[in-house]
């Protein structure tokens, strides 16, 4: 299905306590660029929230689950990352226009905050929701559900930490839980039932939504990191070398 241009968030919108742009925060080396440490995502937040749980979302789109999970639970911090500008700049409107002191979006790849910045168990979930299925087989590296990914997510979560998964492409739902399972530290997925809207946005996501008005069928699943020991490091990643090297 085509996507509309994001809607660009008000002009007269203060974006700055929402909106971070991975390569260009100074958390991640302004003058050089690179960043070899390890980044809490708590260090993302304000000091006086920085010992509640962090959930991150990966590819957030519009940004219905974290404005809304952000409103449910306010002594939880939501960080989400999205690869593409606008949407991130559009979440990080809604964001602020909720006045969300427990949520940010960051523009940039989930990959690289999960693989090379997040230290070990540092988030209490990860949620992935209707991640681009990438259908050519040349396109297929570029899926977030990637084995790798998945190994880290484990190596990020903290135990009875949960991994949340939903999708409208079965296929890409089974080896995901494949790769999941082989990574040997979650649990067995478990079934997440669907339940009836109240009303025209009660919705996990807009790719819910529209999934579920068009009568298709959604594969869900919540696995629970078990505490066997993570079998991958994070890996150091210069986010954006600086010229002439
Ligand atoms: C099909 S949309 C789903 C959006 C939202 N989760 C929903 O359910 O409405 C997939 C989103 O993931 C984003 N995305 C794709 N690859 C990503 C990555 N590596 N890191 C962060 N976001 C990514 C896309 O830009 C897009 O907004």
């Amino acid at each position: 299905m085509p996507r509309r241009a994001p809607k660009k968030p008000p002009k007269e919108l203060d974006l700055s306590a929402h909106f971070l742009v991975l390569a260009d925060d100074p958390l991640f080396g302004q003058e050089t660029g690179i960043r070899t440490t390890a980044l809490d995502p708590r260090e993302l937040f304000p000091t006086g929230v920085a010992g509640a749980p962090v959930e991150l979302e990966v590819g957030s789109g519009k940004g219905l689950f974290l404005t809304h999970a952000s409103a449910a639970a306010p002594d939880r911090l939501f960080l989400g990352v999205e690869i593409s500008h606008g949407y991130a700049r559009m979440t990080a409107g809604r964001l602020a226009a909720a006045n969300a002191a427990n949520a940010r979006i960051i523009a940039g790849d989930g990959n690289l905050l999960v693989r090379n910045l997040f230290p070990d168990a540092c988030l209490q979930g990860i949620h992935v929701y209707f991640p681009d299925p990438w259908w050519k087989a040349r396109h297929r590296k570029r899926r977030v559900l990637s084995d790798m990914f998945l190994a880290h997510a484990g190596r990020v979560l903290v135990p009875g930490g949960l991994l949340h998964v939903w999708t409208d492409v079965e296929e890409y739902f089974e080896e995901a839980m494949a790769a999941a399972a082989a990574a040997g530290v979650f649990a067995p997925p478990a079934e997440v039932a669907e339940r009836l809207p109240e009303h025209d946005l009660d919705y996990r996501t807009h790719f819910e939504r529209r999934t579920r008005l068009a009568g298709q069928p959604v594969w869900r699943a919540a696995l629970e990191r078990t505490s066997a020991p993570a079998r991958v490091s994070r890996v150091e990643f210069h986010i954006a070398p600086p010229a002439g090297q």
